[in-house]
């Protein structure tokens, strides 16, 4: 497995390892890696000729500078599952190199960026298309592969890769849970032992609102049944419970609206803000 930390490298290496006809996947990355990443990667692996991983904790899309301090790094261990998943570049760049001048792009995601986690992180989306097109632009590969966890990343990944006519086929990966229903997380790092107890809650909540829809509830009650939840555990503040179209990402209000409804959720858990999704 090469590792690189330059443009110039990243493309000079998968120079060499591409061969006519062959197809590079690619994994995107911030690093503290979890099973989570690594089925994106097998996913890759299984997938594509060559795999190349980058890790790199975009500056851009974190609109809390604590956020960005406080984000995991261990990129010894990471390094180490990358070579047992059989990836064969990572591309690991300091700041400066994604960003030698100030990115002033803003990028239109036709209203996708306007809902939940846009709504609650401005900027982040724009910081995440920065990063992306760039990574897309020096990787240039042929498949690329995100986890449903963030489920609104992905749709706005997909209206870019569509609108800027990136010859990428996007591959969505589900999310991978522990053994108790928390969606694996890099930030699951940072929960106390307490606060990880606690945090079954998120999905408690997200397959019970399955079940209910299931039963034939109005979304409306699903809706108010999920805030009640949240609003009685004395250790969650709960940002958004919304129950979104899959592709259009508005808030029904109904499930008439739609074929594809999806409950979404972003809260706190002590210092730490967690999201988690469920198709509907
Ligand atoms: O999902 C992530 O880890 C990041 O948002 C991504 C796609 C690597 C861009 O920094």
């Amino acid at each position: 497995m090469l590792v690189v930390s330059t443009v110039s490298e990243l493309q000079e290496k998968h120079r060499h390892l591409k061969k006519a006809g062959s197809r590079t996947g690619f994994v995107p990355t911030m690093g503290a890696l979890h099973p989570g990443h690594i089925s994106l990667v097998e996913e890759s692996v299984k997938g594509c000729d060559y795999t190349i991983v980058s890790i790199f904790v975009n500056p851009t899309q974190f609109n809390n500078p604590d956020d960005f301090k406080h984000y995991p790094v261990t990129i010894e261990s990471d390094l180490s599952m990358l070579r047992d998943a059989g990836v064969d570049l990572v591309f690991m760049p300091e700041v400066k190199e994604m960003y030698p001048e100030e990115d002033n792009r803003v990028f239109d995601f036709g209203g996708l960026d306007q809902v939940m986690e846009g709504k609650f992180r401005p900027g982040h989306f724009n910081g995440v298309g920065q990063i992306v097109s760039k990574l897309f632009d020096f990787v240039q590969p042929d498949v690329a592969y995100f986890g449903e966890k963030d489920f609104q990343q992905l749709a706005i990944i997909q209206y870019m890769t569509r609108a800027l006519h990136y010859p990428i086929e996007i591959v969505p990966v589900p999310t991978m849970r522990e053994r108790d229903g928390l969606a694996m997380s890099s930030r699951n790092m940072r929960l106390t032992a307490i606060e990880r107890e606690q945090a079954i809650l998120i999905s408690r909540v997200l397959f019970e609102a399955k079940e209910r829809r299931i039963r034939g509830e109005a979304l409306v009650g699903i809706k108010a049944w999920a805030e009640g939840e949240f609003a009685a555990h004395p250790m969650f503040e709960l940002e958004y419970f919304d129950i979104v179209d899959a592709f259009s990402l508005q808030a029904l209000h109904t499930f008439d609206e739609s074929d594809n409804p999806v409950a979404c959720v972003a809260a706190h858990l002590g210092q730490v803000r967690l999201i988690d999704n469920i198709r509907l």
